[in-house]
């Protein structure tokens, strides 16, 4: 196969989803489809139960699990498909956002009876920033839901997306009796609770009376009509327009029972990106140029505390990746090289030989990446789009034990690397002060800071709404903003400014008063 062929056929992607929705369910059903497992509940993906918030064996399990769970690559009818897993609690959304950048579509779940949620409208949010093409999946078919004009009415207002039904289901709300697959022009047959991979009865042609013979007259005419409806509203499925990330498009089903999931993946496989092109701080990186280039957007922690080996994953942006060669790693300005990178595929790693565009692999780390870090042959470039977004929880962190600055130290350094929070250091007071996505983490990183680092902390804690990364052409108002604002100024882990604002209103006043100052809620702009 020529490189061009093996970038072609690569298909990487994530699966996200308010909590609940089917995030877990689609994504087991997509690897029973892809063969890559043979039994339902073989996944159990690195979802953290909403029970398990206090109990740290849990969560330090759920991480050993999602480490095997974290990509799963799979090759199917000739394309090579890599899900790439995302945490399902909401405390751990930034790890969810920086998957979203080594992705190159999305599939959204909806749960059909919820509608949009609040977790699937933040997702959205980052998936347009960085014009990631969307496909939209309303699962729970199963069940009485809403209405599926009413559903698609609501993901366009509220997703702030244009919506394009590609399935349609058939004696839906109470009865739900199959998916038509408006892209393939057919419709497989839904018999309730069936777990097996058996093809459904197929109908070719909905306008001849064998549809009668088996959803009876009433689902028939319904189902015409709806069709006849949404060829007159919706204009036609514009390819371009998805891959702008601009147009949605949407299919029905229950992944619980397979249902709509063989209609979703055989559209997902022949609509979806190969990998697309990459931005660097100097230019544009196509997959198809020959030099290898990648960049870390996750580390992942052994759960061993007497190994303290971390995981980087790497995302291939160019070339062939290549064991034991020497690459550059452009922020420490050094030759490394990598004897043993892992590919993922289902729940097997394998030390792998090379990799191409759209893949991602696992190289054991010591120590030595951060998330963002870019590997290159050479060339000094840095990947963009790994911005670390404002945090919504804040507190002091202080030494609880004296003698254990220096573990304490390197041990924050180290999860904030990882990027389990952020690390800020008031220029005020010097102190420290961890901003994290969800109150979990807080605790979360106790806990690991003792039994990885040994080193203990306490919080205090502080009352603040929001960080804002600053930024002015006008060295005298930025200067005396952070004058007055001295009290609240920060720096990041990289040394930028940034601005804590204790409420909305002193943000508002801030942004009235500093006209020539612009306040970033995400650390790239
Ligand atoms: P998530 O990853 O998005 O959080 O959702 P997950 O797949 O874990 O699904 C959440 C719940 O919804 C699960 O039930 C799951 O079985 C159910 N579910 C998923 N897809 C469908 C569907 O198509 N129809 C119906 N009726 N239910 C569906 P649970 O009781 O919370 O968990 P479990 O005990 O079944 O694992």
């Amino acid at each position: 196969m020529t490189f061009k062929e093996e970038i072609d056929r690569r298909r990487t992607f994530g699966i996200i989803s308010h909590p609940d929705a089917g995030k877990t369910t689609l994504t087991e059903k997509l690897l029973l489809f892809g063969g890559a497992i043979h039994v339902a509940g073989a996944v159990k993906s690195n979802k953290i139960k909403k029970t398990a918030t206090s109990d740290f064996m849990e969560i330090e399990k759920q991480r050993g699990i999602s480490v095997a769970t974290s990509v799963m690559g799979f090759d199917y009818n000739g394309y090579k498909v890599n899900i790439l897993d995302t945490p399902g609690h909401q405390d751990f959304a930034e790890d969810t956002y920086r998957t979203l950048t080594a992705v190159d579509s999305v599939i959204i779940v909806i749960d059909s009876a919820k509608g949009v949620e609040t977790q699937t409208r933040k997702l959205m949010e980052v998936c347009r920033m960085r014009h990631t093409p969307v496909i939209v999946f309303i699962n729970k078919l199963d069940r009485p839901g809403r209405d599926p004009f009413d559903l698609l009415d609501e993901i366009e207002a509220e997703l702030n997306i244009r919506v394009r039904p590609l399935a349609w289901p058939v004696g839906n709300r109470t009865e739900f009796k199959g998916v038509y697959n408006i892209y393939e022009e057919n419709l497989y047959l839904f018999t309730p609770a069936k777990q097996v991979l058996e093809d459904g009865v197929e109908i070719k042609d909905i306008a001849g009376g064998e549809l009668e013979k088996h959803i009876g007259q009433r689902a028939a005419t319904t189902l015409r009509e709806e069709l006849e409806l949404i060829h007159g509203v919706y204009s036609d499925f514009d390819k371009a327009e998805y891959s702008a990330g601009k147009l949605a498009p949407v299919f029905f089903g229950s992944a619980l029972n397979n249902f709509g999931v063989r209609e979703l993946l055989h559209a997902f496989l022949k609509i979806a990106p190969s990998p697309r092109a990459s931005q660097t701080d100097i230019r544009e990186v196509s997959p198809c140029e020959e030099k290898f280039s990648g960049f870390v957007f996750k580390i992942h922690a052994n759960m061993d505390p007497n190994h303290r080996n971390r995981i980087a994953f790497v995302k291939i942006c160019s070339g062939t990746f290549m064991r034991n060669t020497n690459y550059l790693h452009v922020k420490q300005g050094k030759q490394m090289k990598f004897s043993s990178p892992t590919a993922f595929m289902a729940e097997k790693k394998s030390i792998i030989d090379e990799a191409f565009p759209g893949d991602i692999v696992g190289i054991p780390d010591s120590g030595n990446f951060k998330i963002g870090d870019t590997l290159t042959e050479g060339e000094q470039m840095v990947f963009k789009g790994l911005p670390s977004f404002s945090p919504e929880q804040f507190r002091y962190i202080e030494n609880a034990d004296p003698m254990k600055s220096k573990q304490l130290a390197k041990g924050i350094d180290q999860l904030m690397d990882e990027g389990v929070a952020q690390l800020f250091v008031s220029q005020y007071n010097n102190r420290k002060i961890i901003g994290t996505v969800g109150a979990l983490q807080f605790e979360v990183i106790q806990y690991r800071l003792l039994h990885e680092y040994g080193a203990s902390c306490r919080y205090e804690p502080i009352n603040l709404y929001k960080a804002c990364w600053i930024k002015s052409d006008n060295a005298k108002e930025l200067n005396d903003f952070k004058k007055r604002k001295n009290q609240y100024m920060a720096k990041d882990k990289y040394g930028r400014d940034v601005f804590l604002a204790d409420s909305s209103y002193m943000l508002q006043m801030a942004q009235e008063n500093f006209k020539n100052i612009r306040f970033h809620f995400t650390s790239e702009f």
